[in-house]
């Protein structure tokens, strides 16, 4: 029998290493969600007196390298696709840790100086806590990006985003990881793992609620030690929930897959792309869902 998760830890593992160079068909279809959204939302919000931004907590260059079925393509990243938005945002910020495609982000800040553009070489999350706790939220509404290259973001990130109560979150979240982290045999489960596993859900009520203790003991009697008993399904629908827990809205999440197409994925399932609207009137969040699912639906 196919063993999905046995087949993740292999096929997750090279894709995760081959996401580090290259992007692949799910590289497309975050992009493209995104791009959908960024249009609906400027436009939405267009005869409003809100001034609107766009951040992007992991920015890269503004291109990506990509290969599909072995055929490799670069196109433009999330920032390119932001700077292209119609109508435009007033103010686009973009953070990077990298040294180097911080300097390709300052080259399109210069290609584009009719915009006003911010780029910051720190962490996203030290950053975008700063960002949420010091901008005026009552005059301005944002989206956020939120695409990092693996158990990057922390909960207290997140929860300083719900807490503006004015930012639309788009957020990758890495599935693969959560499955390289939580490992089969609760005895596996290192210090970093544990650690990794806690910052990411803000919790660690994943020991519970993913681990039990084994049912049966060994061929010697011995009784084993606690294995994890979720699957995929069950951890997605945990972060789910956590997420509905500091978000007044949350869409279903779209899972994106190591090979095929948005209608015909293949392979293993690598991450879930979520989101969410931290906007607690119900008239406003209750639009941006519906505009984020039907972009998620047509995909
Ligand atoms: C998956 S790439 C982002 C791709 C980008 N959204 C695009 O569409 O072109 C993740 C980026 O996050 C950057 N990064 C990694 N850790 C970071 C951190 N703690 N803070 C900010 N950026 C980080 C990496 O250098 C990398 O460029």
């Amino acid at each position: 029998m196919f063993d999905i998760e046995k087949a993740m830890e292999t096929d997750e593992e090279k894709a995760a290493a081959d996401e580090h160079a290259f992007g692949g068909s799910w590289t497309l279809i975050k992009l493209d969600a995104l791009e959908k959204y960024l249009s609906a939302f400027n436009t939405a919000l267009s005869r409003q007196g809100f001034t609107r931004i766009y951040i992007d907590g992991f920015a890269g260059t503004g291109r990506c390298d990509i290969s599909v079925k072995g055929e490799k393509s670069s196109v433009d990243g999330s920032v390119r696709r932001a700077l292209r938005a119609s109508p435009p945002f007033h103010k686009l910020c973009f953070i990077e840790l990298e040294a180097q495609k911080i300097a390709a982000l300052r080259a399109l800040q210069s290609e584009h100086h009719d915009k006003r553009i911010e780029v910051i070489r720190d962490d996203a999350n030290a950053t975008l806590k700063y960002i949420c706790r010091t901008y005026d939220w009552k005059n301005t509404r944002a989206v956020l990006f939120l695409d990092p290259c693996g158990m990057h973001v922390e909960w207290s990130t997140l929860e300083a985003i719900a807490a503006t109560g004015a930012v639309d979150v788009w957020y990758l979240f890495p599935y693969y990881g959560l499955y390289r982290q939580a490992a089969n045999k609760a005895d596996a489960l290192d210090a970093n793992k544990k650690k990794s596993l806690t910052r990411i859900l803000g919790t660690d009520a994943w020991r519970q609620e993913f681990y039990a203790p084994q049912r049966q003991s060994d061929l010697f009697g011995k009784e084993g030690g606690d294995v994890r008993e979720s699957n995929h399904r069950d951890m997605l629908e945990f972060v789910s929930a956590r997420l509905s827990g500091i978000f007044p809205a949350v869409a279903k999440p779209k899972i994106l897959y190591q090979a095929g197409d948005s209608k015909r994925p293949g392979g293993a399932p690598l991450f879930a792309l979520y989101f969410a609207a931290a906007n607690p009137k119900r008239s406003a969040h209750g639009l941006a869902i519906k505009i984020a699912t039907e972009v998620l639906n047509s995909l």
